[in-house]
């Protein structure tokens, strides 16, 4: 399935940090959650085509709590406390995926600390239409 990757260091951030010292991310780092309930990363993705959508966000958690995070699409919420559990490590990245209906249009997706812990290091989010189609490119 096609798919376009939007850097979390290029979106825009609500109390958090570009930070790039620990290895592993793509682009030019990662956002570092500022630890407090509220803190978040939204990505502006523009969309073809409605339908169901993977919102795919890659991160690393190197404690041994889980991280949740609120997932909106247009503020509507897709995902309630959506688990950002421990990787290991905090240059271990994993993903976490959120399927989601979506519309057709520009695409406003934000992920929403819910803990005092704030959200996890997120390096990215890949946006795959699930019928294949990819939404256009950034
Ligand atoms: C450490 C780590 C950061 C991380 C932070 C946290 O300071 O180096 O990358 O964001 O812990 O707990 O949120």
């Amino acid at each position: 399935n096609a798919a376009t990757e939007h850097e979390a260091e290029d979106a825009t951030i609500s109390q958090g940090v570009v930070e790039s010292n620990h290895a592993g991310f793509t682009g030019r780092g990662f956002v570092n959650y500022d630890n407090l309930v509220g803190s978040y990363v939204e990505w502006t993705v523009p969309n073809t085509s409605a339908g169901p959508a993977d919102l795919t966000f890659r991160f690393a958690n190197g404690t041994g709590v889980n991280r949740p995070m609120n997932i909106t699409v247009n503020g509507v919420t897709v995902a309630n406390n959506q688990a950002f559990n421990g990787t290991g490590a905090w240059t271990t990245w994993q993903t976490a995926t959120v399927r989601a209906n979506v519309p057709a249009g520009n695409l406003t997706i934000r992920a929403t600390s819910t803990t005092v812990n704030g959200g996890p290091n997120v390096d990215k989010l890949t946006v795959s239409l699930v019928d294949g189609q990819a939404p256009s490119a950034p």
